[in-house]
């Protein structure tokens, strides 16, 4: 592996993808850094639907909901997110019950799969915008669970091009106190 901060650097989203298929293996590869992520009281809070083939086809007509998202046409593969009960320890969901420590947890486990796919030279795009419902008519998934995230996974056609990364400045977002 390079080194950390430069796989940070590269993990960018692609809106740009190449369409070539990923091989079953690297899938099952980023399923494993999704499922190494840390969760409050390690609960696990998710369930992961690899989407390929004709359930790609699916998922992407639901992620272009309203004409957005038109770039996964040529995205091969999408991990669709679903929240799960998170089973806390029950002075933490006591104490903490206004804290969504689920969706926190998803977010950690979004980033592990992320980086880990930059590092197997895929690309990604993080996709909150879909059509929810139509999407778990339309994988089977019961009504009142909720989709939090669907993970466009693929090859990009210009992965050679690092664009800039425009965050907030640091003085804006930290400080450091002694
Ligand atoms: C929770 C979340 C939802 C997002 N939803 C979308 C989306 O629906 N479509 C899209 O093109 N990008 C989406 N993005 C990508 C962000 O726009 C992107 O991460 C941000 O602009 C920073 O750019 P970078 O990922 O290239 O560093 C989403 C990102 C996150 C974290």
């Amino acid at each position: 592996m390079e080194n950390f901060m430069d796989l940070m650097t590269r993990r960018q989203s692609c809106r740009n993808f190449n369409g070539e298929r990923v091989e079953r293996e690297k899938l099952e590869q980023l399923v494993e850094a999704f499922r190494l992520s840390p969760s409050a009281c390690n609960a696990q809070p998710w369930k992961l639907i690899m989407a390929t083939g004709e359930t790609a086809k699916t998922v992407r007509e639901c992620v272009q909901e309203a004409g957005r998202n038109k770039f996964t046409d040529n995205c091969p593969a999408f991990a669709v997110i679903i929240e799960e009960h998170a089973v806390l320890k029950p002075a933490v969901a006591e104490k903490f019950h206004s804290q969504a420590f689920a969706q926190m947890d998803i977010g950690i486990a979004t980033a592990h799969y992320c980086l880990a796919a930059t590092d197997l030279g895929l690309s990604t795009c993080i996709l909150g915008w879909m059509n929810e419902e139509k999407l778990k008519n339309a994988l089977g998934i019961a009504s009142e669970k909720r989709v939090r995230l669907v993970l466009a996974t693929g090859y990009a056609a210009d992965d050679e091009i690092i664009r800039e990364k425009n965050r907030k400045p640091i003085a804006e977002i930290a400080e450091y106190r002694a």
